[in-house]
């Protein structure tokens, strides 16, 4: 899945949930890639957030691919209604299981009876290190590298999560990196430098007027770190 394009995947936790069907209209026609969905189950993290039913509802909306996150405990319960609802690229928590490659086959195996194509990805906390997933890189298509602590939106940008990148392109170069957590037009040259090529934002998209310009600013500062002429 590692890709040599710039995906911008805006995080619907920022939008206003009483126009969710206006808002994912506007944000795609706006120039999103992907969009990303917060899945939090207030004991993974401290927060409660949306579960299986609107990320079904969302689908329905939407046109571009759906970027599942969840931020949630004992996630190879819920996978499998994460996949039939309609997620194109799942990603749970390393942090949240024991045996992350029973997640992965869960999801396999989910995507197998609902005839769906999925994308599997691991997240890790800002503390967590890349060699956690030495046992299971290789099942996997993309590793989301959190720089808040998950939980909420509009948090701080916690620069020293990036420099696992370099250790996660170590173990694989196949896997497309994503970063989540405090990303602005400002610093997504940090990550997009170490060779993040999918950045989430939630607060630099939704919580600005003019939606097509968060996402271009966010997209040029990105390519303009790979040096121009790498990516597109
Ligand atoms: C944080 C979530 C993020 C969050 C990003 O736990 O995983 O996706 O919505 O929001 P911003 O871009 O505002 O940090
Ligand atoms: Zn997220």
């Amino acid at each position: 899945m590692n890709s040599d394009k710039i995906i911008i995947s805006p995080s619907l936790l920022s939008c206003d949930f009483a126009r969710l069907k206006d808002e994912i209209e506007a944000v795609e026609k706006a120039g999103a890639d992907w969009l990303h969905v917060d899945v939090m189950d207030g004991h993974f993290v401290d927060n409660i957030t949306i579960g299986a039913p609107i990320v079904a509802a969302i689908k329905k909306y939407s046109t571009v691919p759906l970027d599942v996150h969840l931020m949630i405990s004992r996630p190879e319960r819920y996978v499998e209604s994460f996949v039939a609802a309609g997620s194109d690229i799942l990603t749970f928590h390393i942090e949240a299981d024991f045996n992350p490659g029973w997640v992965v086959d869960r999801i396999l195996k989910a995507a197998q009876k609902h005839g769906r194509e999925v994308q599997i990805g691991i997240s890790l906390n800002p503390d967590t290190p890349a060699a956690n997933l030495r046992e299971v890189i290789d099942l996997l298509d993309m590793v989301l590298v959190m720089t808040v602590y998950p939980g909420f939106g509009g948090q701080q940008f916690i620069e020293r999560a990036v420099d696992k990148i370099d250790d996660i392109l170590a173990l694989s170069n196949r896997v497309l990196v994503q970063v989540d957590g405090g990303i602005t037009s400002e610093n997504i040259h940090i990550p997009a430098i170490k060779g993040a090529t999918s950045f989430v934002a939630g607060t630099a998209v939704f919580k600005t007027p003019d939606y097509a310009k968060a996402i271009s600013d966010l997209r040029e500062n990105a390519r303009a770190a790979f040096g121009g002429g790498n990516v597109v």
